[in-house]
């Protein structure tokens, strides 16, 4: 059984990116365990004193025993979200993504500066980004129904690709 990690950038349950988080759970092959870290929101500022909190610990062991990572997040003031900025920030001295199979998706109303910053975020911590697994989804909201499916198939076809890309290179 491989294991992915979903990181959501948004701490709202049902905002976009957390929708599109549980669209993907529903999409993932059967012989993947797909488990979404809700707890971006309960990290600690980072600080790079010696005591590491507990946490941060168990986010750090989600990504090191994940195979691979899956980040869905929104574009605020054309960044990165604070709270998943933070939670980068604390395994850049450990290294929990080196080499690690990363796909992004960018559920946004534009969204192309966030996704562009996390890039290069993934890069700095030395995150393996995923050829064909990137996603920019803007308009997010548009494109999903009031009960949270997408509607946009589009969008659907798009989402299948990032997880085979995913699935694939871990596969191997
Ligand atoms: C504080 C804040 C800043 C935002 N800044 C941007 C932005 O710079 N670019 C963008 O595309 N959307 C921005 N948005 C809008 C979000 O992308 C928007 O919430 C998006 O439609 C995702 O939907 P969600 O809120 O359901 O996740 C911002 C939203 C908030 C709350």
């Amino acid at each position: 059984m491989i294991k992915i990690l979903g990181v959501p950038g948004s701490l709202r349950a049902d905002s976009s990116s957390n929708l599109i988080l549980k669209v993907i759970a529903s999409m993932i092959p059967k012989h993947v365990s797909f488990e979404i870290y809700d707890g971006i929101g309960s990290l600690p500022h980072f600080n790079d004193a010696k005591d590491v909190p507990d946490s941060v610990i168990y986010f750090r062991n989600k990504v090191k025993e994940s195979d691979g990572v899956l980040i869905c997040t929104p574009e605020y003031a054309f960044g990165v979200p604070g709270s998943l900025k933070n939670a980068l920030d604390w395994t850049v001295g450990s290294g929990e993504f080196f080499d690690k199979p990363v796909s992004l998706v960018t559920a946004s109303s534009q969204g192309e500066k966030g996704h562009a910053a996390l890039l290069l975020i993934l890069e700095a911590i030395s995150a393996k980004v995923i050829n064909n697994g990137t996603l920019l989804i803007p308009s997010v909201r548009a494109k999903l129904d009031p009960s949270g499916n997408v509607k946009d198939q589009a969008t659907i076809t798009n989402l299948h690709k990032v997880i085979e890309a995913l699935v694939q290179i871990i596969d191997k």
